[in-house]
């Protein structure tokens, strides 16, 4: 028999028994994913990290209960700062590759860590607010810090809803839905702008909201295809000026 320490409490056990097997023999709590008793442990999804003291740097060192070797004296602390830190960091990673497992946001419900927000399909890459305000102009979305996070957020009442943000998005986490005649530009749960449609005069389609041909016909230079073909839309547009030219070619002839 041998005896080890857990959380400042003596334990004994068998030589050859890993530190999670003390542990549960005792009930000590340490969450656990990868680890089942009838297979050998893997150490892969780190979440029964314990801080080992007493080693030979002096610092902490945290390591994996399930394949850590029970010794003669070894002191452990399945609980505290460290370890909170170090299981914090291994549901963050299971989560970032299984955000939708009920089981893995349960476990850290139950040992008391908090696995952050689930990841939301944007990578921060701020296309969609530097096109938004360096090209088309409005200057619809910023970020914005929520619970010590940044998040790309909407505005209120600048979005002229060209959708220019979504095209440009390289994870698709921007939506536009085009429904009857309304356009709603998106991201997660937040409506970036919401707008009627306009039919193109030429076809009849649905094809641009009201604020963003407004904005066109500010911040185009003039030009009198442009102008006057601005409620066609890019197809009508384009056999609108082709026509013009064409007679005006005619004409000179
Ligand atoms: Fe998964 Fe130890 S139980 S690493």
């Amino acid at each position: 028999m041998i005896k080890i320490t857990i959380d400042g409490a003596v334990y004994e056990a068998e030589e050859g028994m890993t530190v999670l097997e003390v542990a549960r023999a005792n009930d000590v709590a340490i969450p656990t994913l990868c680890f089942h008793p009838a297979l050998k442990p893997s150490g892969s999804c780190r979440l029964c990290a314990v801080e080992v003291a007493g080693r030979a740097s002096g610092q902490p060192t945290v390591m994996l209960s399930c394949v850590l070797k029970a010794k003669d004296g070894l002191a452990v602390r399945a609980s505290g700062e460290i370890v909170a830190r170090a299981h914090s960091k291994a549901f963050r990673n299971l989560l970032t590759m299984a955000p939708q497992s009920e089981r893995i946001i349960e476990l850290a419900r139950v040992h008391g860590i908090d696995p952050g927000p689930p990841p939301d399909g944007c990578v921060r890459c701020r296309l969609c607010i530097r096109v938004c305000k360096e090209i088309v102009g409005p200057g619809a979305l910023r970020m914005e810090k929520r619970d010590g996070l940044s998040y790309v957020v909407p505005i209120e009442g600048k979005c002229i809803g060209c959708g220019t943000c979504a095209n440009i998005c390289p994870t698709q986490v921007i939506h536009i839905a085009d429904k009857e005649n309304v356009r709603t530009i998106s991201i997660r749960d937040d409506i970036i702008g919401r707008h009627p449609l306009e039919r193109c005069e030429g076809c009849g389609k649905l094809y641009a909201t009201p604020k963003f041909l407004a904005h066109i016909e500010h911040r185009t230079t003039d030009h009198p295809h442009t102008k006057a073909a601005h409620h066609y839309c890019p197809t009508c547009a384009k056999l609108f000026s082709d026509r013009i030219q064409s007679v005006r070619e005619h004409t000179r002839k």
